[in-house]
């Protein structure tokens, strides 16, 4: 019997049957070009579908002129959309894989401009948005007749492509949910007031999507059941319009969230991070479940089988959103039905390629598979014809996967590593308070290497010797990076230590620290907030505008929430000048001038970090092949390290 009774058991969604509990949620992937579906969307789908979830929901797309939240955002407006979602269905129903579509309007949730203006928002009043500063226009009855017809449309374009169902996306604080909200909905028209008129926008677009439809393809409705603002939908009242528009018989199932864009706080819940507890959402769920009687979906940090088999089991949902563990590894549902548990590569909520990328405006990738969004060039193994001996230096994230797929495609290989234990730096980046999550990282890629065949050797620094030895026809170096010192002027004898002196247990005095972060990532937060946890008094000095500057912005806005709690001053636009027995001196990036921070015991330095490139140097005139890639090409983060070994070795 399967260990996971519930999980592949079918579910009845309205008039769909889906194969089991998994499903990729809605997600922007920044792969559509000019608001279609094309062949990189299409193999994205394709490869979650081959790999075994029970359902897909394809992200948002916008059902008005006026949705266009991005500059990317998919569009169903128009017919032209609908052979792109025909090839994405055909191609997901060939596996067995169902298929929905996201009916959407932002509203007041204006994230970018479309051509550097600042485009009119409309909302259910003129009640601005905190995050993204937005002062909307109240929507007029002739426009939201219009947005109304255009979900009803939107539909039934969806359905002419033979998608399996269509999901009103009311979640997140978006223009469903702006209607919903007595705090942002002010009208004392038809559409606001008590709790009966500020649904009626969401009753009348469902019965627009249901009229257009019919009873042949499941309608759900997607609804944040706690945006966690301060302003933002409460649970009563998100149940309550769950419970009403159940009663109406209008719906086929509720998929359950959490957050809001308005607001910072809000908006981390739109994609929580490692921070964040697994499956957190699940009560939430629970309550939406206990007042309808259609079927609950639910998602948020659930990252593995067992999680997901655990919320079955105790009732809180009927599916799980495996939204970002499918994102890391397509291929979960098909290894957790095999019981090939330990294949299963699982997400670690770090943010950084997927939520990441599409913030910036690129397409979403993983960091442990950037294999991912990348479908049409590495979505195949391409098996060598000619093995060649191939020796990597270096057991981090960039080492391990170069070793892995070099092995995967039949290469013969061995990885060196000069510590006794496999993972760089991302041993240390998981000592940062919060992110233990973050050495999964070196135990897939580790698992990976070794699945595939890869020899792992520890202990032993590689050096041109070695490499002669064993003959070998490819080198591929991974030698990282170590911390880098800037010079400063020092007087005294003050106490300086560097971040991983800190990380690795060297405690500074008692009293008052100075985190000086030149990088702006996670050493600084995280250093600062480990030292203020243990009692010290906190500056964190970053060289940018805020702390945190580099890092996905929900990463970022969750920790900042936490170094407020924990009362560390942030001195912002500074860079270290000197230092003696009290004092630090900086100097402010943009003025030029000093600014000196008296009553210090000691001093932390995160200054970035410089490449181990010696080995790279020593074997430049050797007559075999080398490749570097990571940290000791030039010091960057983990995604950029894994990318280049899967480059390198997809090329060999
Ligand atoms: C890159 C990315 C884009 C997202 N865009 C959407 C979206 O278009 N519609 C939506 O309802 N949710 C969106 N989400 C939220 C996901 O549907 C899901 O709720 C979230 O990833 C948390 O679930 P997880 O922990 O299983 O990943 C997005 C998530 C990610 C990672
Ligand atoms: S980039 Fe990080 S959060 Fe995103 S899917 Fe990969 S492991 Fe998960």
């Amino acid at each position: 019997m399967s260990q996971f009774p519930r999980l592949f058991t079918p579910l009845r969604i309205g008039p769909v049957v889906v194969r089991n509990r998994i499903f990729s949620a809605g997600h922007d992937t920044t792969l559509p070009t000019d608001g279609r579906v094309n062949d990189a969307l299409l193999e994205y789908h394709r490869a979650r579908a081959a790999g075994g979830a029970g359902l897909v929901i394809v992200q948002v797309a916008g059902v008005h002129e006026s949705a266009r939240y991005t500059s990317h955002i998919l569009m169903v407006t128009d017919d032209a959309c609908i052979g792109g979602y025909r090839r994405v269905a055909d191609a997901c129903h060939a596996h067995g894989c169902a298929v929905f579509g996201q009916l959407f309007h932002p509203g007041r949730e204006i994230m970018e401009s479309q051509d550097g203006t600042a485009p009119v928002a409309y909302s259910a009043s003129a009640v601005p948005t905190e995050r993204f500063h937005v002062t909307p226009r109240p929507l007029s009855r002739r426009m939201i007749a219009e947005i109304v017809d255009g979900y009803g449309r939107g539909a039934g374009r969806m359905q002419a492509a033979g998608l399996d169902g269509v999901e009103v996306v009311a979640s997140h604080g978006y223009l469903p949910a702006q209607f919903l909200n007595p705090r942002v909905n002010l009208r004392d028209d038809a559409y606001g007031g008590d709790g009966e008129r500020r649904l009626r926008f969401l009753r009348v677009v469902v019965a627009a999507v249901r009229s257009e439809v019919g009873d042949t393809l499941a309608v759900g409705l997607r609804i944040s059941a706690d945006e966690l603002s301060h302003d933002g939908l409460t649970p009563d009242e998100a149940v309550a319009a769950c419970a009403a528009l159940d009663s109406d018989g209008a719906l086929d199932y509720v998929n359950v969230t959490a957050g809001s864009s308005a607001t910072l706080a809000g908006s981390v819940h739109i994609v929580p991070p490692m921070a964040v507890a697994n499956a957190y959402t699940l009560p939430f769920a629970a309550a939406v479940k206990a007042a309808v009687s259609v079927p609950v979906l639910a998602g948020g940090r659930i990252n593995q089988p067992q999680e997901a088999e655990r919320a079955l089991e105790r009732g809180q949902v009927d599916a799980c959103g495996m939204t970002r563990a499918l994102i890391c590894d397509p291929e979960l549902p098909n290894k957790a039905e095999a019981g090939r548990l330990d294949e299963i590569r699982a997400c670690v909520g770090c943010n950084q390629a997927c939520i990441g990328h599409f913030h910036m405006g690129y397409p979403i990738s993983c960091i442990q598979h950037p294999e991912t969004g990348r479908e049409l060039r590495y979505g195949r193994r391409r098996m060598t014809a000619r093995a060649r001996r191939i020796v990597v230096v270096g057991g981090g994230p960039g080492g391990l996967k170069a070793a892995a797929i070099a092995a995967e495609r039949g290469h013969d290989v061995t990885l060196y590593e000069a510590e006794n234990r496999l993972g760089g730096q991302v041993n240390l980046a998981q000592l940062l308070p919060g992110r233990a999550e973050f050495g999964g990282v070196i135990a897939n890629l580790a698992g990976e290497a070794r699945r595939a065949g890869a020899q792992l050797v520890m202990g032993t620094r590689a050096d041109p010797d070695l490499v002669r030895r064993e003959r070998a026809d490819v080198v591929v170096l991974a030698t990282g990076a170590r911390p880098r010192r800037l010079p400063f002027e020092t007087e005294g004898d003050p106490c300086v230590l560097d971040a991983w002196q800190v990380l690795n247990g060297t405690e500074p005095p008692d009293g008052a620290v100075a985190v000086v972060d030149w990088r702006c990532d996670w050493v600084g937060l995280g250093v600062a907030e480990r030292l203020a946890r243990r009692g010290r008094r906190v500056h964190l000095c970053v060289n940018g505008y805020m702390p945190g500057q580099l890092l996905q912005q929900y990463v970022r806005d969750s920790w900042l929430a936490t170094i407020h709690r924990l009362g560390i001053d942030i001195v912002p636009l500074v860079r270290l000048r000197g230092v003696d027995d009290d004092t630090v001196y900086l100097e402010h990036t943009a003025s030029g001038e000093l600014v000196e921070l008296g009553g210090i015991d000691g001093v932390v330095l995160a200054q970035g970090h410089e490449s181990v490139a010696e080995l790279t140097e020593q074997l430049e005139d050797a007559s075999v092949e080398v490749h570097a890639v990571g940290d000791c090409l030039a010091p960057r983060t983990v995604e950029e390290a894994v990318l280049e070994g899967l480059e390198v070795a997809a090329s060999l």
